[in-house]
């Protein structure tokens, strides 16, 4: 099963594919979580370049990308299918990665929009906390860790993510509605385009997409 998550900042895109990864057998592909790690890399003048871009909340140039995404995808564990999270963003992305798979036969199986109203992407990001040993995501009010700054899965440290400010969410969600919202016509167009509400709770938002797989036919009963 090969699917895009789309929609703004906030919308819940990694917190479900962190819960669908292991249900649907099929890796979570999250490019700001691979990117992140290239920007830990201080040494590095690409690390230095990408933490710049994403601290002030800009897109990181597609070549970069692209090219970042084609090598995750070229990974063994990703032959059986993937959850694609914040990729693509821009329609020369859409368009490469359209190009990437076609050339194996492989296209995208189901897009799905999580259509999301701002006051709730404001108020998830602002209090969103991330473990920064494993990723696992949580939320000051809504998902806090049973101990506070204690990660429940793996014991790391839960903190607020740099671009989580003010200044930085405003021009991610500006960006989003200049670049990527069009993307929501682009799959419309190839038939793969399915939109829920993002506005969910977790549970409630899951289920969601589980029916929806399994009435398109891409979850396997035994
Ligand atoms: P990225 O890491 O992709 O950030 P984003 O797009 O801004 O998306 P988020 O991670 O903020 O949102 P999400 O939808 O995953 O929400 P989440 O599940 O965490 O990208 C970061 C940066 O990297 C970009 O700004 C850019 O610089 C660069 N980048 C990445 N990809 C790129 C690309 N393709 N091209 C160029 N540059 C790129 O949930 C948010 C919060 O809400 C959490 O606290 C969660 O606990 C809570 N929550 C989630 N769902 C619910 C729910 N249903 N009910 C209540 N609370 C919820």
């Amino acid at each position: 099963m090969r699917l895009v998550f789309l929609g703004p900042p906030g919308a819940g895109k990694g917190t479900q594919a962190q819960r669908l990864r292991e249900e649907l057998d099929i890796p979570h592909i999250s490019t700001g979580d691979i990117l992140r790690q290239v920007a830990e890399d201080e040494e590095d003048p690409l690390g230095r370049k990408v933490k710049d871009y994403m601290k002030r909340g800009e897109l990181v140039p597609d070549d970069i990308v692209v090219e970042i995404v084609k090598k995750r995808l070229s990974a063994d564990d990703a032959e059986k299918g993937f959850i694609l999270d914040g990729f693509p963003r821009t329609e020369a992305q859409a368009r490469q990665l359209d190009a990437a798979l076609q050339s194996v036969d492989r296209p995208i199986d189901i897009t799905i929009n999580f259509r999301t109203s701002e006051p709730v992407v404001m108020a998830r990001l602002s209090g969103r906390r991330i473990c920064t040993s494993c990723g696992a995501n949580y939320h000051v009010k809504n998902m806090p860790p049973k101990r506070d700054g204690v990660c429940d899965r793996c014991g790391g440290p839960v903190e607020k993510r740099a671009d989580d400010n003010e200044t930085a969410i405003k021009r991610r969600l500006v960006l989003y509605n200049e670049q990527t919202a069009g993307l929501e016509e682009y799959y419309k167009k190839n038939n793969t385009l399915e939109t829920v509400s993002g506005d969910l709770d977790v549970e409630e938002l899951r289920g969601v997409l589980l029916k929806l797989f399994d009435r398109s036919g891409l979850i396997k009963h035994k």
